[in-house]
């Protein structure tokens, strides 16, 4: 099977069991729920966690639930993230956004149900793995996310609208913002697998320059690429004046720094002989500049 076919077909399992985690009812709450979460997202998180898990013997069905809580959250995210008071936009994943949708209080509710959904899964008895290395993937996801993570970045994200921060804020903004959770999906499988601590590292810097690419990328397209593609408003980072690799480097330049982050990423995969899988994502995330 080729690379590609096997990422359409992970997709569209991991989509199944995904939409079989949330409760089936008519609330309204769940319904704007299933709304944010079955409405293709492109799923690197959980194809990153599963390509490294896999190639470290973790069953599917461990992966599956990892992969479900990691992708519950970035859901929440970006629906907070879409909001009004946030970035303000109408579009995502090519449909109208949770709050355009539905309403801000419900588009509110639904970020934070999704994110205690997430920990109830990965607390429950269906993920079935050593207590202890449990309680450290929920520990390290939990403190990835929050305000020493992905919420400060965020926080930060919005206060530097409109002004000119140094080089240095604007990595801390996307370390943070984007960095920390796409780092703990290739540090889970390292830990539940128990990795020697050499790879653990190389791995961590693995992970950190991913971050960092990812958030380049999504900043080098929303200035260069279109809707249909992106599925989502292209432009806005200018028009809210937000700091972004884009504003910082320019395009040629950030190619270029673009292009050093996925040769260190390239490096360290070579050393730890990294699964084809995981290496066709990594170009796959890449190739969304071409
Ligand atoms: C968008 O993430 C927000 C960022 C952190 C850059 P994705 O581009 O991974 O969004 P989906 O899940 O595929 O919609
Ligand atoms: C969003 O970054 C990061 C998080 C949701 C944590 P962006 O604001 O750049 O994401 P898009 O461009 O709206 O997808
Ligand atoms: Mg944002
Ligand atoms: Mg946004
Ligand atoms: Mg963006």
């Amino acid at each position: 099977m080729s690379q590609s076919k096997k990422f359409i077909t992970f997709k569209s399992e991991f989509n199944k069991f995904l939409s079989l985690q949330i409760p089936n009812s008519n609330d309204i709450n769940h319904k704007a729920i299933k709304y944010a979460i079955s409405n293709g997202g492109k799923r690197i998180r959980a194809y990153l966690l599963f390509t490294l898990g896999k190639h470290f013997g973790i069953s599917k069905n461990v992966l599956n639930i990892l992969g479900a809580s990691i992708e519950m959250i970035h859901a929440y995210s970006l629906v907070h993230d879409d909001l009004p008071c946030m970035d303000d936009d109408d579009l995502r994943r090519g449909k109208l956004t949770c709050h355009k949708k539905f309403d801000e209080a419900q588009a509110l509710l639904v970020g934070d149900a999704l994110q205690s959904l997430a920990f109830e899964l990965l607390s429950s008895n269906k993920l079935k793995i050593d207590p202890e290395l449990k309680l450290e993937c929920i520990n390290l996801l939990a403190s990835s996310i929050g305000s020493k993570g992905m919420v400060l970045g965020q926080s930060l994200d919005m206060i530097y609208e409109k002004k000119k921060p140094t080089k240095k804020i604007i990595e801390k903004i996307h370390r943070n913002k984007t960095g920390m959770l796409i780092s703990t999906c290739i540090l889970i499988p390292s830990i539940i697998s128990r990795q020697r601590n050499s790879t653990h590292k190389n791995l961590k810097i693995l992970s950190e320059n991913l971050g960092l690419l990812y958030q380049m990328v999504d900043d080098y397209l929303d200035a260069t690429s279109d809707v249909e593609k992106l599925g989502k408003n292209p432009g806005k980072d200018h028009q809210r004046e937000k700091v972004t690799y884009f504003s910082l480097y320019g395009k040629e330049k950030l190619l270029g720094v673009i292009n050093t982050t996925k040769e260190e990423i390239d490096k360290i995969s070579f050393k730890l002989e990294l699964p084809d899988e995981f290496n066709f994502l990594i170009n796959n995330i890449y190739d969304r500049i071409k």
